[in-house]
């Protein structure tokens, strides 16, 4: 059974050194095939990706139904919100209908503040699992980018790990930067400039990727998101972005031998990751995907145990 019981999983800033280790610990058990608990009364649960999503969505609904939680459709696309209902009285009626939790990807930084603050006085009572929101927050990304890295090295403390490309409008850096410091990691950053705010530098130093690449542990490339730009990239180009930032061959070869690599998804083949290298002994972009999906289970299990949904699971 989890340890970790939260109502809500939205962020990963309010999360302690122990529990993001016990959720990587519940996690890797689930992986090795541990038993699932089985929950004596249904839990009903809803995805709501009002953003684009493969494999944040699938994982979830995997996550779920290993879990063995009832999934309840939901379409943005053809949904009431079409109609100009509001989040809260989507989330009320899902609620009233018998929902207990919602997993939500929106646009909106923190979406999530007024919903999870005016629940104990409304009828809304709804466990909100953060599945990305705007730029801000990406707690399950993070999540099973810190169980991949502690499958590799065992520990967090120490290690070198470099965040590098599209990072004003990453929701991925923000959560990764915030708990890798807070696990004893150091953090670098490179990038082009135009990406790059003073926000970056409370967590960790700014060197060119040429540098970067001799010394870290960990190489976190980014996706360049081109649906979040508003013209603060008019001298991008993917050949130059490649050049400069992106993983070729010959600083594959410059990395430590034991040196992970990582991306969140999808990759831009042949900007952030040379198309060659995605599936080369370093990368763990597939790990990452495989890992998600024991990772969501038991951040999904914390948000149940810590609603005291399931019965006596
Ligand atoms: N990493 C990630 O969030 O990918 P999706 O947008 O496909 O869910």
């Amino acid at each position: 059974m989890t340890t970790v019981k939260l109502p809500h999983f939205v962020t990963v800033k309010d999360l302690t050194n122990e529990q993001v280790l016990d959720l990587i610990e519940r996690a890797e058990y689930f992986k090795k095939g541990g038993a699932v608990p089985k929950f004596d009364t249904p839990v009903y649960v809803t995805n709501m990706f009002f953003e684009d999503s493969t494999r944040t969505h699938t994982s979830f609904e995997m996550a779920e139904r290993k879990l063995g939680l009832t999934v309840i459709p939901f379409d943005p696309q053809h949904s009431s919100v079409n109609k100009g209902e509001t989040l809260y009285d989507t989330l009320l009626t899902m609620s009233s209908i018998g929902v207990n939790l919602s997993v939500i990807r929106h646009f909106e930084n923190e979406y999530y503040k007024d919903l999870i603050t005016l629940q104990p006085d409304q009828k809304m009572q709804m466990g909100i699992v953060n599945a990305g929101d705007g730029s801000g927050q990406h707690p399950s990304q993070c999540m099973l980018d810190l169980m991949t890295i502690h499958e590799q090295f065992g520990h967090f403390d120490g290690l070198k790990v470099a965040i590098v490309g599209d990072l004003t409008n990453s929701r991925v850096a923000r959560s990764n930067m915030q708990l890798l410091t807070k696990l004893g990691a150091q953090v670098f950053f490179s990038g082009p400039k135009y990406w790059y705010s003073e926000e970056f530098d409370a967590y960790g130093q700014y060197l060119s990727m040429d540098e970067l690449v001799k010394q870290v542990d960990v190489m976190m490339l980014l996706r360049v998101q081109h649906e979040r730009h508003a013209g603060d990239e008019k001298d991008f180009s993917k050949e130059s972005y490649h050049a400069q930032y992106g993983l070729n061959k010959k600083r594959y070869e410059k990395l430590k031998d034991d040196a992970i690599i990582l991306h969140p998804g999808p990759i831009n083949r042949g900007v952030e990751f040379a198309s060659e290298l995605v599936e080369a002994p370093k990368s763990r972009f597939a790990t990452q995907m495989q890992n998600g999906v024991f990772m969501r289970m038991a951040m999904l299990e914390a948000v149940i145990a810590g609603r005291k949904l399931g019965g006596k699971a």
